[in-house]
């Protein structure tokens, strides 16, 4: 069995998020490499020390280039904030690596293409962590889909509701307030929250077509974390859209840190002429289905708990009945990112897959300047 040396850059959230699905696909999934978490770069030693210590790292960088300079290293993981994405993707790609990087892609779409560009020119094995679509109940709304159940598509309908920047006096920039910052973020809720709704949204009904946005910064100005002074605040806290899909169908998308008693409140509903489903991550392993072929005086909303051997990824779990978590999504995309490298058949979604998402941001943030429909780039 080979073994393919993980490096990973960043041990905040996604780090912890990673680092266990690294640790944990050997054990629940058949894979011909054996992954090692050999080295985690961080800028202070003595936190990427501890990191290491608590995952079993055997060794700190504290400079990403000289992880991506070293031999010993075959998988560059990228979890650090989105301004640093593509800097390091594209020295990691020279440098031959396989690429993990977090979602968004890129600050915009001109960035991300440029990463397409260079990674699709080094011929790397790449991934972008778009992880809801490893919840298996979404993949399994993927496959109720893909085998036409639903018929034609009307309505894709998704949310994704937090509340966490309704203070006006919270600071942005620096470590955990990067969010807040639009040099480090790119965006606000757009490239954070909606990405997900908008990543999952492509894989499930296809790809956008034109869209009209409203976008809202509630709190005008900030004090910013590392100039100490109080800044305009770049990001978008709040934003709702609707679109057309190439299929014909409409969308309607909205996110916002603004919903008082919302902490992750991600959920989508798709209407086609046979069915509808839903789906809540706050109920992440049940799937809402609605068939129009039941017969009449039963026909209803059924719950479907996906935890059976026969529901996605199930069979490498517990017995069914027994749910698993947010947590899984990441094993369960590290198993398909390394069993796509050993079939030839790569998984999604790759930096391209993911550059279709960077652009349906781009047309958002424009709309929501200029109050006009925008058509989302094709690349
Ligand atoms: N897939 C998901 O569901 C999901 C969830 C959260 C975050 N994310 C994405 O993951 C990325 C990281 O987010 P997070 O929540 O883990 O952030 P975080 O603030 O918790 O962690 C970021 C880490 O990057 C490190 N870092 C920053 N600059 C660095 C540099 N130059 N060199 C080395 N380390 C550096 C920080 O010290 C920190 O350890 C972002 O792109 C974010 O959008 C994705």
């Amino acid at each position: 069995m080979k073994t393919l040396n993980v490096g990973m850059i960043g041990y905040g959230f996604m780090g912890k998020a990673h680092s266990n699905g690294f640790a944990k696909a050997n054990h629940f999934f058949d894979l011909k490499h054996q992954l090692k978490l050999k080295s985690v770069c961080g800028r202070t030693r003595e936190k990427a020390e501890s990191f290491a210590k608590t995952w079993g790292y055997d060794d700190v960088e504290t400079d990403w280039r000289k992880l991506i300079e070293r031999k010993d290293i075959d998988i560059i993981d990228i979890c650090t904030p989105n301004d640093s994405h593509a800097e390091i993707a594209m020295a990691a790609a020279a440098a031959g690596k396989m690429i993990m990087c977090e979602k968004p892609l890129a600050l915009n779409g001109d960035q991300g293409q440029q990463m397409v560009e260079a990674i699709e020119k080094a011929r790397v094995p790449n991934m972008v962590w778009y992880n809801y679509r490893r919840i298996p109940a979404v993949t399994f709304a993927k496959q109720l889909i893909d085998e036409g159940r639903l018929g034609r598509i009307f309505h894709y309908r998704a949310k994704f509701l937090q509340d966490w920047t309704i203070n006006p006096e919270l600071p942005q920039g620096g470590a955990a307030l990067w969010r807040l910052d639009v040099g480090a973020a790119g965006s606000g809720v757009t490239g954070d929250l909606l990405a997900h709704c908008i990543d999952t949204a492509i894989w499930l009904n296809g790809e956008f077509d034109s869209l009209s946005a409203l976008t809202e910064t509630f709190v005008k100005e900030r004090k910013h974390n590392l100039t100490g002074k109080v800044e305009k605040v770049g990001i978008d806290d709040a934003c709702t859209f609707m679109n057309t899909f190439d299929n014909g169908s409409l969308g309607n998308f909205e996110s916002t840190r603004y919903a008082r008693g919302h902490k992750a409140l991600y959920t989508f509903e798709i209407n086609g002429e046979n069915a509808s489903i839903q789906w809540d991550l706050h109920d992440l392993h049940r799937l809402q289905w609605f068939d129009y072929k039941d017969e009449g005086p039963l026909r209803g909303w059924k719950s479907i708990h996906v935890t059976d051997s026969d529901h996605p990824y199930m069979n490498r779990w517990w017995v069914p009945g027994l749910a698993i978590g947010y947590e899984h999504s990441f094993v369960h995309q590290v198993a398909d990112f390394i069993q796509g490298i050993e079939s030839g058949k790569p998984a999604a979604p790759t930096f391209r897959d993911a550059q279709k998402t960077q652009r349906v941001c781009d047309a958002i943030i424009a709309s929501g300047k200029d109050h006009t429909w925008h058509k989302v780039r094709k690349d």
